[in-house]
């Protein structure tokens, strides 16, 4: 396989996080980063051993050795550099989200197809073994039909630990960085959206740091979902079937547990007088003792899929392997799905 040469745009928290996931991809070189500033690119690439640092975007995408880019600055920049990568001719790699409204996704695409590049966001859990898992159980129907998803993503945090997260900008904001990752399980499962009931709450300076959302999917599924960045979360997602129900548990970003249990529709049956089976249960119920022992059991079969040392390796392995095979789009990620996510998040944000 060619070796990727790919240039990193960005230098933050992230972008330092995911050099460790691109040292453990095959036929990969990290060879050149970009900032806005000369000093920061400079000290990154002496961090991480890259070989070229550029001070500037413009100039990271005319280096004609760098294939594809990975761009991880801020959100509120990642339509703009996506679309000059793109016009660079550079395969894009954008970090989530992709852009901060649907019309600028779809400048995305507009700007995808006229150059003819790769363009993928790099909505990372959805490569994972046990979100795949989830995946297969909702399309082959293995409990049932699925009618309903749970799922919620919070953790608390503030202005000093994030500050890109709370300054008034068109990237900050918790739907933005949080909500996106429950949207989009949502519009994987059930696909595009019909209706939306959304609550958000704001801070003082108009920023939003919780959101609460019911969608009604075109297919008739529901999804309750909510995010968080004031208050700590279940941080689970639950697929409800008609005759069971799949749990990615905690935390749901990242999960490997995935929670499997099956039931039959439930059947009230009336009787004159119980028999000897049905006295001892009774019984039992009415014993403290064995209830705490059953509240331990847990519901359903636990299963573990792991993603192995490093969570953002397989997304990192798809985008590759398209790169590879010279693919326009991923049929896992394409640009029309990050659109209909952005489409949502307008929507909410629209929400009083
Ligand atoms: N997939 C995930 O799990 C995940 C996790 C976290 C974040 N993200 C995404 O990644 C993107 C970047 O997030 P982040 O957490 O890396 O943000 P961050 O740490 O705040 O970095 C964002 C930008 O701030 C600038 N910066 C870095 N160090 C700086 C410093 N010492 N002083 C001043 N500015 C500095 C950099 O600009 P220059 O590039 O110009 O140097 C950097 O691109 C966001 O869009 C976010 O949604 C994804």
């Amino acid at each position: 396989m060619k070796t990727i040469n790919f240039g990193i745009i960005g230098t933050g928290l992230m972008a330092a996080t995911m050099m460790e996931a691109f040292k453990q991809v095959a036929s990969v070189n990290v060879m050149a980063v970009a900032s806005e500033s000369a000093e920061r690119a400079t000290s990154f690439a002496a961090r991480f051993n890259i070989a070229k640092a550029y001070g500037s975007v413009d100039d990271l995408l005319t280096d004609a050795a760098v294939d594809a880019v990975y761009i991880v600055n801020l959100t509120e920049s990642h339509a703009a550099t996506t679309i000059k990568a793109l016009q660079a001719g550079k395969a894009v790699l954008c970090e989530k989200p992709i852009a901060t409204s649907e019309a600028d996704c779809l400048r995305i695409q507009e700007a995808a197809t006229k150059t003819g590049k790769l363009c993928m966001e790099a909505m990372w859990t959805h490569f994972l073994p046990a979100y795949q898992r989830l995946f297969q159980l909702n399309a082959t129907q293995g409990l049932g039909n699925p009618t309903q998803l749970y799922a919620d993503f919070g953790y608390p945090t503030n202005k000093e630990a994030y500050p890109r997260l709370f300054k008034p900008s068109a990237g900050s904001g918790v739907l933005l960085d949080r909500g996106v990752y429950p949207i989009a399980l949502a519009i994987k499962l059930f696909g595009n959206v019909k209706q939306i009931n959304a609550q958000v709450t704001r801070n003082q300076d108009g920023v939003d740091t919780e959101a609460y959302l019911i969608l009604s999917h075109e297919n008739g599924c529901k999804s309750q979902l909510s995010t968080s960045i004031q208050s700590l979360q279940q941080n689970r997602a639950v697929l409800s079937f008609t005759e069971g129900a799949a749990s990615l548990e905690p935390p749901v970003i990242g999960a490997e547990a995935l929670i499997v249990q099956s039931v039959q529709p439930h059947q009230a049956t009336y009787q004159s007088s119980l028999g000897l089976k049905a006295k001892i249960k009774q019984m039992l119920k009415q014993s403290a003792l064995l209830r705490k022992l059953k509240s331990k059991k847990s519901l359903g079969k636990r299963h573990f899929y792991s993603y192995g040392q490093n969570q953002y390796v397989p997304v990192l392995n798809h985008f590759c392997g398209l790169v590879q095979h010279n693919k326009l789009e991923s049929d896992v990620i394409p640009l029309s799905f990050s659109s209909e996510v952005l489409r949502v998040v307008d929507q909410v944000k629209a929400a009083v």
